[in-house]
């Protein structure tokens, strides 16, 4: 099975030198690459900037910012059977990336933020035959928000844990299915949730749904 995985975060940049982004470590992504690997997939890796290397064997591909992830995994997608989608992309851009350095002005100045690109929902779009799992972070109606988040960007199936997962050595998420079902909840480190979740796919997902 050849799987693309999404990892770490997105940056978004406000002039050459500085950029939005967020706190994830892109641990969970990299503990499920590397447990995909272990069972023998092909793993295609699309990973934002992280401190970790990514396992060997993987195929991996660095991006930086929302949009190469965007065009990374849609041109990878194709030849893959399924997407794990465990990055942390940032929902918001600076409508434009002033060229050089912004200078103090001496008072408050004002960021216009636009969406960026929903890499999932897109891959959901185009995924015919082939499978989809998202992650959901959630704080607040967190089964709800979850299933919502599931039917909007056409996944399969979605991970649900909370905010307390970035950044974390340790996880706990519940697995939802289509109707909103709990099929599985994991716990333990990002390895042994990454093990768990590979497990159930290689079970369910390895022969087509
Ligand atoms: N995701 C993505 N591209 C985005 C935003 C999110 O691919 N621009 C993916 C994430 O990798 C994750 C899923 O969508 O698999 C849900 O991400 P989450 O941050 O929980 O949800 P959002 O769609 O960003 O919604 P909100 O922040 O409003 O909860």
């Amino acid at each position: 099975m050849r799987v693309l995985i999404t990892a770490g975060p997105t940056r978004e940049y406000l002039d050459d030198v500085r950029y939005l982004s967020n706190a994830s470590s892109g641990r969970m992504g990299y503990a499920i690459a590397q447990a995909g690997i272990e069972q023998g997939w092909d793993v295609v890796l699309v990973s934002g900037p992280v401190d970790l290397s990514p396992p060997p064997g993987c195929e991996f591909h660095a991006v930086v910012t929302t949009s190469q992830m965007r065009d990374t995994a849609i041109r990878l997608f194709p030849g893959c059977d399924g997407v794990i989608a465990a990055a942390a992309v940032c929902d918001y851009k600076p409508r434009e990336r002033i060229s050089g350095k912004l200078s103090k002005t001496g008072g408050p100045i004002t960021l216009v933020m636009i969406e960026t690109d929903d890499v999932l929902a897109e891959l959901g779009r185009m995924k015919e035959q082939r499978w989809v799992v998202g992650f959901a972070l959630e704080a607040q109606n967190p089964r709800e928000n979850a299933l919502q988040k599931l039917r909007r960007k056409n996944c399969d199936w979605i991970v649900l844990n909370a905010p307390t997962a970035i950044g974390a050595d340790t996880n706990v998420c519940e697995f939802l299915g289509p109707a909103g079902e709990t099929l599985a909840v994991w716990s333990g480190s990002k390895a042994d949730v990454g093990n768990q979740l590979v497990q159930w796919l290689q079970a369910t997902a390895a022969d087509g749904e």
